[in-house]
């Protein structure tokens, strides 16, 4: 079951540095014409060494709990997306928890880029079977660690940032038709490793630097997939009041294309900010919804699909009624 919530507070945090297509010129064999045909960014923020994943999740909490007017202490559960976190253990939200130094339940979700949608659902379900009145959702990437700056096919992609919302009960559900799903990945058509440890009982292991792999093609291939199928789902679930603005995963703009031809949805119904931001992996859909609802696009009332699609291979979407 999912309990009857809506968003109370929404906020991101950014690094303050923004990269150029024109600086990745110069570190790898690419133009900004290519990248931006191909991908649709432009820019996309780079994390400082002092920028953290952990410490834009603790930001952007705070700021996303003081925005909703939900106390603190009323927060009985923290829910975390992230792949970047600089701790093996305790969790993302067990850091945020201690910025925050509450007691409450804190877990961290790894769903690749569809961790936020993963992470919102469980947060909500959570929230029924547990009685919680009030949870944080929280999502913050710092790829820029784990990209390898010399391979100009996946550098170009992607960015740092974070973005968070609060969820409360409400009495009307305003969070609706939860679907999360997968494939198995495999040919490794995404992934990263975590680096291998020397232990006196292992023998001789090559310690290096694990980056983000991806086969390009073949990512693309299960992105259009996965997205048109979640978005059709959704709309049969929904019934005779469907959703009418759509914000999804901000991995590409030709994927978005791509979808947005094979439905029949116009360009206006969906939200892309993936030109400045570029891809920030479960961060840019709270990003994008940020964006969304400043920028005045989202407004109180308007049904809303979240769709994500990523690395696992995940897939996910819900149903959001606005009500900020
Ligand atoms: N600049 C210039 N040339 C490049 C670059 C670059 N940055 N990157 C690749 N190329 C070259 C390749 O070397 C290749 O050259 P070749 O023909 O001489 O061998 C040529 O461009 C075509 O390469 P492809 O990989 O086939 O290019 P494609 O048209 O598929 O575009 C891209 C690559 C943009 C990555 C595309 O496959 C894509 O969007 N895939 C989806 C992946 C994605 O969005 N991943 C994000 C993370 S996953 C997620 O969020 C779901």
């Amino acid at each position: 079951m999912i309990a009857p919530v809506e968003i109370a507070g929404i906020s991101t945090t950014l690094p303050k540095r923004a990269v150029t297509n024109f600086e990745i010129e110069k570190l790898v064999d690419t133009t900004d014409e290519w990248i931006t045909k191909r991908t649709g960014i432009s820019t996309r923020r780079i994390a400082s060494k002092e920028e953290t994943a952990l410490d834009m999740a603790a930001d952007v909490a705070k700021k996303a709990l003081e925005q909703s007017g939900v106390k603190k202490e009323d927060i009985g559960l923290i829910v975390s997306s992230t792949i970047c976190s600089e701790y093996v253990t305790p969790a993302m939200a067990s850091h945020v928890q201690k910025a925050f130094d509450i007691d409450c339940a804190a877990m961290d979700i790894s769903a690749g880029c569809t961790g936020f949608v993963y992470a919102l659902i469980t947060a909500a379900s959570l929230m029924d079977s547990l009685s919680i009145d009030a949870a944080l959702v929280v999502a913050s990437e710092k790829l820029s660690d784990y990209t390898d700056w010399e391979d100009r096919s996946t550098c170009v992609l992607f960015g740092d940032g974070a973005g968070a919302v609060v969820l409360k009960r409400s009495d009307t559900a305003c969070m609706s038709y939860p679907v999360l799903g997968g494939s198995p990945d495999h040919e490794d058509v995404l992934i990263c490793k975590r680096e291998k440890r020397q232990t006196p009982f292992s023998g001789a292991v090559r310690v290096k630097k694990e980056y983000i792999h991806m086969k390009g093609r073949e990512v693309f291939t299960y992105a259009v997939g996965a997205f048109e199928h979640t978005l059709k789902k959704l709309l049969k679930m929904c019934g005779d009041k469907p959703y009418t603005k759509i914000i999804p995963h901000q991995a590409n703009e030709k994927i978005i294309d791509y979808v947005m031809r094979k439905t029949d949805f116009g360009k206006e119904q969906f939200f892309m900010n993936i030109k400045e931001y570029a891809n920030t992996s479960s961060a840019t859909i709270p990003i994008a919804m940020y964006d969304a609802y400043k920028e005045g696009w989202l407004k109180k009332g308007d049904r809303l699909a979240l769709v994500g699609f990523g690395a696992g291979l995940t897939c996910g979407g819900v149903v959001i009624d606005w009500t900020l």
